[in-house]
């Protein structure tokens, strides 16, 4: 009896496993992202932690298949690579650089200075030679060591009001506007091989984008190097701001940058604001109205989202001469932060392949926007 269960748990294993072999063949014949806009621009994912420790080989295989450029969701901000005060954690950036070097794959290192994520030690720093300290030592440690193993650092994020005036942040408060400068000064003396980029949200939009100007304009002014400027772009389903992002390409190119859209994902679900602030929250009642897909999107959304990034990805091909990478925010819906963000617990659909890492309509309007 023991005999004949053993034969049957076999028989049951090999079926089993020549069955994920089959799906396995069923995903590879699909098109490769990278490989489509091998010639346009290179095309980034963020990845979580565990899909740097490969704990998911089906992520792992559509990472590997798609994409060739690699920026860390998490694990190189702030409080995850410094979270004691002179105490770093280097293990999953290191990680990182080993899996993008044995697929060939690039990294963008994200990032250096942020308000966001800050260690708690950070956080409660109040006088203006602590935060110095921190601030240029965090800087010295972190970019030197990843020299040469990455292609580039968001040096500072999210340093912008909406309408175009300086963030009033930590680094601001105390001290004072020139910490943008100087981190990106410091970051060129540390790592004189990576590119160093201005990221932020929003700032396709004419305040915002004035301000982005400006600011980089004092970093050029200042005779300090910046090679790029990151659109983030969390946008929303059917109100693409196309006019303004094609006007954001032309402007910041004009200023000898390289353009890049770095954090790209179209929200589904129902919001009050606008932009991508993360210590913004949105108060909801326990209303089904505020998380309406739980059981997938309905067809004419899944339409409009593919109508969607058919026109963005268009847009890209259009100016592919001044952009240089398209990076979404995930790899596919089920990591996506919108689903904790800014209401935990809903079901957002914001990528190109869903839940089960299968392409999306999305996706293979993308790939036809390539070969009209
Ligand atoms: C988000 C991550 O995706 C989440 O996992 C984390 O909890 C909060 O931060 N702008 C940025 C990113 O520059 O770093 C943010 O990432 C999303 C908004």
């Amino acid at each position: 009896m023991k005999k004949i269960n053993s034969i049957l748990t076999t028989i049951t294993l090999t079926v089993l496993l020549a069955a994920c072999a089959d799906n396995k063949k069923a995903t590879t014949t699909e098109p490769s992202l990278k490989e489509i806009f091998k010639d346009d621009f290179d095309i980034g994912t963020a990845l979580s932690a565990d899909q740097i420790e490969e704990k998911d080989s089906i992520a792992d295989e559509v990472i590997r298949r798609n994409f060739n450029s690699l920026t860390p969701e998490n694990i190189m901000k702030s409080m995850h690579i410094q979270p004691e005060w002179g105490t770093y954690d280097f293990t999953p950036a290191d990680k990182l650089v080993e899996y993008s070097q044995k697929h060939g794959m690039s990294v963008v290192g994200h990032t250096l200075i942020w308000h966001s994520q800050l260690p708690q030690f950070a956080r409660n720093i109040t006088s203006k030679d602590s935060l110095a300290e921190f601030f240029t030592n965090h800087i010295n440690t972190v970019a030197s060591r990843y020299d040469r193993k990455i292609q580039g650092w968001d040096v500072v994020n999210e340093a912008l009001n909406e309408d175009g005036t300086m963030r009033e942040s930590i680094f601001y408060k105390l001290l004072g506007e020139g910490y943008v400068t100087e981190a990106f000064r410091l970051t060129q003396e540390a790592a004189p091989n990576t590119e160093l980029y201005y990221n932020d949200y929003n700032n396709e939009q004419p305040s915002k984008r004035a301000g982005c100007i400006e600011l980089i304009k004092k970093i050029q002014d200042a005779g300090v190097r910046i090679d790029g400027v990151g659109i983030q772009g969390h946008w929303h389903v059917g109100r693409i701001p196309l006019k303004e992002i094609e006007e954001s390409i032309l402007e910041y190119s004009a200023l000898g940058l390289k353009v890049m859209i770095t954090e790209l994902d179209v929200e589904v679900l129902p919001r009050n604001f606008q932009g991508a602030d993360v210590n913004q929250r949105m108060t909801m009642k326990d209303d089904p109205a505020f998380n309406p897909y739980v059981d997938g999107l309905p067809d004419s959304v899944q339409q409009q989202l593919a109508d969607d990034y058919a026109a963005l990805f268009e847009l890209f091909l259009k100016h592919k001469d001044k952009i240089t990478r398209v990076t979404f925010w995930g790899v596919n819906d089920g990591q996506s932060w919108l689903n904790g963000w800014p209401v935990p617990g809903r079901t957002n659909h914001p990528l190109l392949f869903d839940r089960e890492f299968k392409p999306k309509p999305a996706f293979y309007k993308v790939i036809e926007a390539k070969k009209n």
